[in-house]
């Protein structure tokens, strides 16, 4: 299972392995990552997964579909690197990935 990297916002890191064919959202939520809610279970619906992909792997991900850029519209501190983790499915060549969370889905 490819290794990812969460990394929270100030800083902390969780490397996680992921199992193929879930996504980036689930692999947070099934394992108590913070920063990733998840809250309408993956239907891009909510926006409460939103992360910022690395710059060395935003290039390697296929492009936003129409929904996923019309519920990024709303986020809050969107950036240019922006995704929804729900919308995005590990693949076997995404050991290493990095996902970091905005402050904002930090609930403490
Ligand atoms: Fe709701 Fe991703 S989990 S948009």
């Amino acid at each position: 299972m490819p290794l990812i990297r969460y990394i929270e916002h100030d800083g902390t890191e969780h490397e996680q392995e992921v199992a193929l064919g879930t996504s980036l959202m689930e692999g947070a939520s099934r394992n108590g990552i913070p920063g990733i809610l998840g809250d309408c279970g993956g239907s891009c619906a909510c926006g409460t997964c939103h992360i910022y992909v690395d710059e060395s792997w935003v290039d390697r991900l296929a492009p936003m579909d129409e929904g996923q850029e019309m519920m990024l519209e709303y986020a809050v501190d969107r950036r240019p690197t922006s995704r929804l983790a729900c919308q995005i499915t590990v693949t076997a060549d995404m050991d290493g990935f990095v996902a970091r969370t905005p402050v904002r889905q930090h609930t403490e």
